[in-house]
């Protein structure tokens, strides 16, 4: 494997909340994830300590420079930045993320942040339902103009919202407490086109307050394949691709929903309100790349309507991602594919799919921003970890990327989930990422020392030879 562009960015990935832990320190305040995190802290482990970045950065970034990192993506919590979301700024704050900068910089390391990861503050869900407002849209435009201005002069790679279109389906991470589904997807779509108002009014401030910066967003990214080569199954693939990402990637791009986006909206009689003048704001926002989060592909065949179930109804079985849709599509298991222990069906040549796909339809530069194997790992006596499964699962993705690099898809660079072991969103430390283990446990704080993993030297290998042994 040759054909990976010299300056390639070879990185890793992390987000605030399940890594830095100092859940509540210096005036941080509550967010949305910790709040969902304590909710399960009688089982498993949650973001009061996580990985405790907030106390081991400079030892983190030090194994990222050893690994031979280009670049780190990581996240900003805003309730760090603002505690109650839109009212004073906490220095502190703005300390802890400059000292971790400067430190990234000092060993030629480029900061790629991401402004919101699922962890919305707490204070605007008590003040008036997060996203549901339209002041929400604002109060993150005034949150992201605060991180221009104070890291704009050396931080030059922005995303705005981790996978937006992957969290407005899960109703936790987005405070949706409604039983009828109606008034769930009707609240949804709101929250929904209110975040696409922050995404560009993120962008927009971006570019004029950064110079050289570029921003784009983050999508949950996948491809569905039809059950059978019927021509309904082949539709409901498609439609389980287009509701599930597409829609989402056109907002970002043309500033206005896809015409079967509407007619879902209307059908289901849930069009959210939109003033007048957002249109011009929406399709001024130029976004300069599509970052990429890869994991698994879906399948699906064609889910008819019945007398219960209108059209465009989501139905959720299997976990909380995934929904059903009736007139659309039903989520299936693709035989032909093995799968996590978690379930995630995995398919490096999906990745390869996807990033033709979006290359094609866009032709914006594309750099992948999660991917990687969620899955227990086990401490030896002599304190090492054999992870030959996650060298396995990222040298076939690797591959994959490289096939899509010769289709002539420009991809600039791959930072794979995640850094160090963290928090995974619901299984705390039991499932793991990370090049580098922690040493805790989920109710076991032991002493959160760093050691490094098989795939840690394997993937420095990678690095170092720019892609040329896998
Ligand atoms: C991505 C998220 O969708 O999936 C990460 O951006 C998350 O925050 C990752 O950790 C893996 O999912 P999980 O549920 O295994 O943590």
């Amino acid at each position: 494997m040759a054909n990976f562009p010299k300056d390639f960015l070879w990185g890793a990935a992390s987000s605030a909340f399940q890594i830095e832990g100092g859940w509540n320190a210096d005036g941080k305040g509550m967010t949305v994830a910790d709040y969902n995190s304590f909710k399960r802290s009688d089982k498993q482990a949650d973001s009061k300590v996580a990985s405790d970045f907030y106390h081991h950065w400079k030892e983190d970034i030090s194994l990222m420079k050893e690994m031979g990192m280009k670049i780190y993506r990581f996240s900003i919590s805003w309730a760090r930045i603002i505690p109650d979301g839109d009212g004073e700024i906490n220095q502190k704050g703005i300390e802890f993320y400059n000292n971790v900068i400067d430190e990234l910089l000092k060993n030629d390391i480029i900061p790629f942040i991401t402004l919101y990861h699922f962890d919305l503050p707490y204070a605007l869900v008590e003040k008036y339902n997060g996203w549901e407002n339209r002041k929400c849209a604002y109060a993150f435009e005034k949150y992201a103009k605060v991180c221009f201005e104070a890291f704009g002069n050396r931080v030059k790679w922005w995303q705005v919202h981790n996978e937006q279109n992957l969290m407005i389906r899960v109703d936790e991470r987005m405070n949706i407490n409604e039983s009828d589904p109606w008034k769930a997807d009707k609240i949804r779509a709101q929250m929904d086109y209110h975040m696409f108002l922050a995404h560009a009014l993120a962008v927009n401030a971006c570019h004029e307050m950064v110079k050289d910066g570029k921003i784009g967003p983050a999508v949950s990214s996948t491809c569905t394949y039809p059950l059978t080569n019927k021509p309904e199954d082949v539709w409901a693939a498609k439609m389980n691709d287009w509701f599930k990402t597409n829609y989402c990637l056109d907002m970002h791009y043309y500033g206005e929903y896809p015409g079967y986006y509407m007619r879902y909206l209307r059908e289901r009689n849930i069009v959210p309100v939109m003033y007048s003048e957002d249109s011009e704001l929406l399709k001024s926002a130029k976004i300069d790349f599509i970052a990429v989060n890869y994991y698994r592909t879906l399948c699906a065949s064609y889910l008819p309507t019945d007398e219960n179930h209108p059209i465009g109804m989501r139905v959720y079985r299997g976990n909380e991602v995934d929904f059903d849709q009736y007139g659309y599509c039903r989520d299936e298991k693709n035989s032909n594919l093995e799968a996590s222990e978690y379930g995630a069906q995995i398919d490096p040549m999906g990745l390869r799919i996807v990033l033709n796909e979006y290359y094609s339809r866009y032709h914006l530069p594309l750099i992948i921003t999660e991917n990687g194997l969620g899955t227990p790992d086990i401490l030896t006596e002599d304190g090492k970890v054999h992870d030959d499964y996650r060298i396995d699962y990222i040298r076939e993705h690797l591959k994959a990327m490289s096939l899509a690099i010769e289709d002539g898809v420009e991809l600039m660079g791959y930072c794979p989930w995640s850094v160090v072991d963290l928090l995974s969103s619901h299984q705390g430390f039991r499932k793991r990422y990370g090049f580098v283990y922690i040493n805790r446990e989920d109710m076991d704080l032991k002493d959160l020392k760093r050691i490094k993993k098989d795939s840690f030297y394997w993937y420095s290998n990678v690095i170092k030879t720019n892609g040329e042994e896998l």
